[in-house]
């Protein structure tokens, strides 16, 4: 299913809204991420951090992996929502889950100062390691 534009603004609300659960005591950051599935599901994530500072866990992988663990990797966008460009430009780990589920998901960044970009999970991770090659192996 290609999603419509209207989704993706319910998309950007709910990674908006998710965003406010983000547990984040020690970086201060708030990060919100939504994941639209073909059949038209939306779950959401957050970032969660830990004192043990390497078990915390990025909003976007938060909200890919809650779509997968309940039936639904097949994952067509994901938005993004941070204060200001910087805060929403995914790290490597979760570029790297982003193209294990479908290279082609659709990536909306978006910043409380404006700050807007649509991508694709291939642009930002350019020469990623490809699942396929295992296949081949
Ligand atoms: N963070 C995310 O949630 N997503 C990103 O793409 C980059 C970073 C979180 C992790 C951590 O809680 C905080 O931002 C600062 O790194």
């Amino acid at each position: 299913m290609r999603p419509k534009k209207t989704d993706f603004n319910y998309l950007v609300n709910a990674a908006k809204v998710a965003r406010r659960n983000a547990h984040s005591p020690y970086s201060k950051v708030r990060i919100g991420a939504a994941a639209l599935t073909s059949s038209g599901k939306v779950y959401t994530g957050c970032n969660v951090e830990n004192s043990s500072y390497g078990l915390s866990c990025c909003a976007e992988r938060v909200a890919i992996f809650k779509a997968v663990s309940e039936g639904h990797p097949d994952i067509t966008a994901l938005a993004v929502c941070g204060e200001s460009e910087d805060f929403t430009s995914p790290c490597g780990a979760c570029r790297q889950v982003m193209v294990e589920f479908n290279p082609s998901m659709k990536v909306l960044r978006r910043g409380d100062d404006g700050f807007s970009e649509d991508t694709t999970a291939d642009a930002l991770l350019p020469s990623h390691f490809d699942p396929d090659e295992l296949d081949r192996h």
